[in-house]
């Protein structure tokens, strides 16, 4: 039997001290492309569409939708956050052992409301499905190194710095410069709560 959607497998909304989590949905579209649209967050994305259809393109084309979490304030989308369960990398014969082990986190949040730990707070509770709800076994996310505000969460969510590449990421305006991926494994994330 496979396994169904991640988020089929969780009862939504879920909901924080702040904030309301769920899906998001084709009409939240226009929200999270205002926001990932401005100029200091397309910045650090890893697309800046030019035009609305392009946006919508390359979420059909990336399967964004089911990938993709909103953050509300009241009624107010503010930001997305990604979540992509895998299957840990593993040998041949053990694959099966491997499935849907692993989720790549990501965040990305209206200027206007950052600086008052709203990706913290949901990312907090999204760390917790993943380990709790999912059987996730390891988290990672990965950022330009030059992105100190996205680097900030990773530490406050208790994620370990695994890697730093240098000069291996091309960046639109920079050129190529370092990445980081950091990550967190259930074990690490139980001892810390
Ligand atoms: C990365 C990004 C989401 C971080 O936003 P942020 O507002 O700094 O993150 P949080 O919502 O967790 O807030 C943390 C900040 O609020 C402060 N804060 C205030 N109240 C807080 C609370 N109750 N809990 C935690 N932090 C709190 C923290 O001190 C921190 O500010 P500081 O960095 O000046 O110390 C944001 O910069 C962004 O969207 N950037 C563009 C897109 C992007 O880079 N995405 C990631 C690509 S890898």
């Amino acid at each position: 039997m496979s396994t169904p959607p991640t988020f089929d497998r969780v009862i939504w909304p879920r909901h924080t001290a702040r904030l309301t989590i769920r899906p998001a949905t084709a009409r939240d579209l226009p929200a999270v492309f205002a926001i990932r649209t401005l100029p200091q967050v397309g910045e650090w994305m890893p697309d800046r569409p030019a035009t609305y259809e392009a946006f919508l393109l390359r979420q059909g084309e990336h399967h964004a939708l089911g990938r993709t979490l909103v953050m509300e304030l009241g009624d107010e989308v503010i930001g997305d956050l990604y979540l992509h369960v895998t299957d840990a990398w593993a040998q041949n014969e053990v694959e099966d052992q491997g499935r849907a082990l692993q989720a790549e986190i990501g965040w990305c949040l209206d200027p206007a409301h950052q600086g008052h730990g709203y990706v913290t707070e949901a990312m907090g509770d999204v760390v917790r499905l993943c380990f709790e709800d999912l059987g996730v076994r390891r988290l990672t996310a990965s950022a330009f190194a030059g992105n100190s505000p996205s680097l900030a969460v990773m530490e406050r969510l208790g994620m370990r710095q695994e890697t730093h590449g240098v000069r291996d990421s091309l960046h639109r305006d920079l050129g190529w410069v370092d990445s980081t991926v950091h990550a967190l494994l259930v074990d690490e994330w139980r001892s810390q709560q």
